[in-house]
């Protein structure tokens, strides 16, 4: 719920600035207070008047406006909030946010508010992925900016990819999250999650047999105590949960920048099943079968992720939670690892296919510290991530 709560929704100028109209109308059935902002851009896309209709009161637009000024200064506006949110975030407002430009409103008051801001941002396919705006977008998140979505899906424009802004619920949950009271408020807590495909040519690629279900839990069970999650996630089945940042990768490699570009964070927690061997100079085209033989793939080491960041001289996490996938000897090699790669506490489980667990529900580990190892009974996955979290919480208390 978000009684009490008081949202500064900035609408900018995008095809789905529709789905902000239905955003404030949900926002505002859970409680909070509404005070819309609308860019002179969103003006082409919904009406001033059924923005403030739906938010029962005055809506915001001119940077100039002595009216406003006089009875509530821009500081002002951007200040009495508790959270920021712009949907949609289009790429120029975020290269704006990037930038630090204040020539309207809406990006004065991104400039001049104290409270936290997170976006929604929704563009063409091709925008998004421009190196401009992901260059932007790496920068805000850098700046401690919240960001939901966008999705992928049929777009405005006809094409199809990431850039459709998250739906109104979803970024209600969001909001949710990030305004929930718990003993992770104020903590930013990095997840990876799921397996990584590393490509042998453009439609062939190695995976593993990770879901990705045991991260998905852990991301919302640190998201439920009030933590901001940064979740990095390769191709999983499972969808990420609600109310994290979500970061979609391929690749180890792409895997290890992501979480670099995620840095600082006060805990990181590696439940990726990473590959530890990329193909050695992956084909660009289709390999084609030939009457010379079989092909040879040679492989590379990839890098890994949880070692580097554990081992950083500076800006090491303060708390670094892996995990330990293995067949035999479970606890003896468990432990082996938490040494050789230098993180602080190490949860074994048993991958065997006879345990179901690799793709199952249930999780059967034991966590070790520098105090030793402790069994945690068979349980779901999300009381296994639940259990964690509280320890987690405890630790960074
Ligand atoms: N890990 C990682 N990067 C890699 C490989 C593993 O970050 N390239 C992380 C995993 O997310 C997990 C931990 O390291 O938290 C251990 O993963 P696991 O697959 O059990 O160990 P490996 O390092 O792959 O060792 P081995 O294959 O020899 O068991």
């Amino acid at each position: 719920m978000l009684a009490g709560k008081h949202i500064l929704l900035i609408i900018g100028g995008g095809i789905a600035a529709f789905k902000s109209l239905d955003l404030i109308r949900r926002l505002r059935e859970r409680g909070a207070e509404v005070t819309p902002v609308l860019t002179r851009a969103g003006t082409e896309f919904v009406t001033p008047l059924s923005v403030s209709a739906l938010a029962g009161k005055k809506v915001f637009r001119d940077l100039f406006d002595l009216g406003d000024e006089a009875e509530m200064g821009h500081i002002q506006l951007s200040r009495v909030a508790d959270l920021v949110v712009v949907a949609p975030a289009t790429a120029d407002l975020m290269a704006k946010m990037a930038q630090g430009h204040a020539d309207d409103l809406a990006s004065t008051l991104l400039l001049a508010t104290d409270t936290p801001v997170m976006i929604a941002p929704a563009m063409n396919v091709r925008m998004w992925d421009h190196a401009a705006t992901q260059r932007n977008l790496a920068v805000l998140r850098g700046d401690g900016i919240s960001v939901v979505g966008p999705n992928e899906g049929d777009m405005a424009c006809g094409e199809f990819g990431p850039g459709r802004m998250a739906e109104p619920l979803e970024i209600v949950v969001a909001v949710e999250t990030r305004l929930a009271d718990g003993p992770l408020k104020g903590k930013r807590i990095l997840v990876t999650s799921g397996p990584t495909h590393e490509p042998i040519d453009p439609v062939r690629y190695i995976a593993n047999r990770s879901s990705g279900a045991q991260g998905a839990a852990i991301g919302q069970a640190l998201a439920a105590l009030g933590a901001e999650v940064i979740f990095v996630t390769g191709p999983a089945d499972v969808p990420p949960p609600a109310g994290v940042q979500v970061v979609r990768v391929q690749t180890a490699d792409d895997m290890l920048r992501a979480v670099q570009d995620a840095l600082p964070v006060d805990a990181g927690v590696f439940a990726a099943a990473v590959a530890d061997w990329r193909v050695e100079g992956a084909s660009a085209e289709k390999l084609k079968k030939s009457k010379d033989g079989l092909p040879t793939l040679r492989f590379a080491e990839n890098p890994d992720i949880l070692k580097t960041v554990s081992q950083m001289s500076e800006g090491r996490p303060g708390l670094v939670v892996g995990f330990a996938a293995e067949t035999q000897d479970v606890l003896a090699h468990a432990a082996a690892k938490r040494t050789r790669k230098g993180c602080d506490w190490i949860l074994a489980n048993d991958v065997s296919p006879e345990t179901g667990i690799m793709g199952g529900s249930e999780n059967a580990v034991t966590l070790i510290t520098a105090d030793g190892p402790e069994d945690w009974p068979r349980m779901g996955k999300q009381a296994v991530a639940d259990k964690l979290a509280a320890r987690i919480a405890a630790a960074l208390e």
